[in-house]
């Protein structure tokens, strides 16, 4: 038996990131994760792989679209799929490797196999206890699957299987057109399947901006998927690796039919605390199966902390490593703290869709006046240059006090462009603090300086 500061369950970013600042405040930590490499769902199964896809996919898309009218002359690469899979289990295997590298550099031991809680200060794996001052809950998420759809991760898949299939799909169902399904919508659209995105609602990605959801349907419906919204799918049956799905539109209740190659099911994440023996221990948890924490991660449990998915906010990768960060630093008697005000989310399709803060529409719940600045990717020069002009940057900002409340971005590299305005936020920044600021030319962050002058007197180049 061993005894430690801090065990970590689960080396997803939350818990990698927990247990490499514990180690980094100077405790003896370890991370316990039973699969057989680090990472979690986010380097082995979710963000990275499929940005990996993302990746080899657009560049297929330039080759068949752009190359020509640049003067690049030649038959368009062919997918060599077998290829394309290895080359993202590779990217897989470099940053899960790399994990394994940080976690010895920084003496962070990696008890291997899947952890319970027989009482607080007590983790056990396979047949050791181990002992820990602090325990920290970092175990993630898993598919929430509707009711009357059984996934084999062969026909019917979560985006795990959808990043493993055994052969490219001619027709692809997609239920929910939450960010799962836009992004892997997108990389087997791009591939030449045919794919249609059934959403419960009347607008694709519930919670974004709606005139920023609205452009980036129209952006994603002339790349070919093909939208069915307000439709609840009612289940989907396989018959000899065939998939049909049937769905209600809500308007009418009329039934529906689809048939498909695979049918992908994006339809949310839930908390994934199985197994680990919170019920015994009396761990509180809300009726959606969220561990319940104070404001310092802590459970009602002494010693019990929990992060990332596990409990509220946003399933985001980033938000879980800032909580870990954030968890060390309380565990080590320090204030850590994360502002949920200026959490950026990105939908890495092509073009890439980027926001933080707040929407129109949470704006005007609030009763809050604001002003809105503008600016289009089409007076951008760069953007121009590079097959790029779709798009625009949009920033809201107090209308008595200029200071930011919120940025939507859809365009070139949008995901990287909102970091400058979540830095100015967190600085409590006004617009014209940005609209101040000398962007250098020719570059796409000039569209987020514009956005922010046409906040004041005005953009130069619309
Ligand atoms: P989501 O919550 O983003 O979207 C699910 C969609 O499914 C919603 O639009 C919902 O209305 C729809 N839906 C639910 N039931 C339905 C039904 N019966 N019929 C039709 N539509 C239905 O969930 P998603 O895309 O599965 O992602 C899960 C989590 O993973 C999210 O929290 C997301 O933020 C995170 N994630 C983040 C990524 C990123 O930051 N780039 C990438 C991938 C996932």
């Amino acid at each position: 038996m061993s005894s430690y500061d801090v065990i970590v369950i689960g080396a997803g970013p939350g818990g990698y990131v927990c247990a490499i600042r514990c180690a980094q405040l100077g405790m003896k930590v370890a991370c316990v994760e039973g699969r057989e490499t680090l990472g979690g769902t986010c380097l082995n199964v979710g963000c990275i792989p499929s940005k990996a896809m993302l990746h080899a996919t657009h560049l297929l898309h330039e080759a068949e679209h752009n190359f020509g009218t640049m003067g690049l002359k030649g038959k368009a690469p062919s997918v060599d799929w077998k290829q394309m899979l290895a080359y993202k289990n590779d990217t897989i295997a470099q940053n899960t490797g790399g994990i394994e590298f940080l976690f010895k550099k920084n003496k962070v031991d990696w008890i291997k196999g899947w952890a319970t809680i027989p009482q607080a200060g007590k983790v056990k794996v396979g047949d050791d206890v181990h002992e820990a001052k602090h325990i920290v809950v970092a175990t993630g998420s898993e598919a929430a699957i509707l009711p009357g759809v059984e996934v084999d991760e062969k026909t019917v898949v979560t985006s795990t299987g959808a990043l493993e299939l055994g052969k490219i799909p001619k027709t692809l169902v997609v239920i929910g057109a939450g960010v799962i399904g836009l992004e892997l919508g997108s990389v087997y659209a791009r591939l030449g399947a045919d794919v249609t995105v059934v959403e419960y609602l009347d607008g694709i990605t519930p919670g974004m901006d709606a005139e920023i959801a609205r452009q980036f349907q129209k952006m994603l419906t002339k790349q070919g998927l093909k939208f069915i919204l307000g439709a609840a799918v009612q289940g989907v049956a396989v018959k000899s690796s065939k998939a049909t799905v049937t769905y209600k539109l809500r308007k009418d209740d009329s039934e529906h039919a689809l048939k498909a190659d695979t049918v992908l099911v994006a339809t949310g994440r839930k908390p994934f605390t199985e197994g680990l023996g919170l019920d015994a221990l009396g761990v509180d948890v809300t009726d959606r199966g969220q561990v319940k924490t104070d404001r310092k991660y802590a459970t009602n449990v002494a010693g019990i902390y929990a992060i990332g998915d596990t409990i509220t906010g946003p399933m985001l990768a980033h938000k879980a490593e800032d909580e870990g960060m954030a968890v060390a630093e309380v565990i080590a008697g320090q204030h850590g703290h994360v502002n949920y005000g200026v959490i950026p989310g990105v939908i890495y399709t092509h073009p890439e869709v980027a926001n933080v803060g707040e929407t129109e529409e949470t704006l005007k719940e609030q009763g809050r006046a604001y002003k809105v600045g503008k600016f289009p990717f089409m007076g951008n020069a760069r953007a121009k240059a590079n097959f790029a002009g779709e798009g625009f940057v949009k920033i809201l900002a107090d209308k008595e006090t200029d200071r930011i409340l919120g940025a939507h971005i859809i365009g070139p590299m949008a995901g990287d462009l909102i970091h400058e305005i979540c830095v100015a936020m967190e600085f409590g920044a006004a617009a014209e603090d940005l609209a101040r600021t000398c962007h250098a030319h020719p570059t796409y962050s000039e569209a987020v300086r514009e956005a922010a002058l046409a906040c004041g007197d005005g953009a130069i180049h619309a």
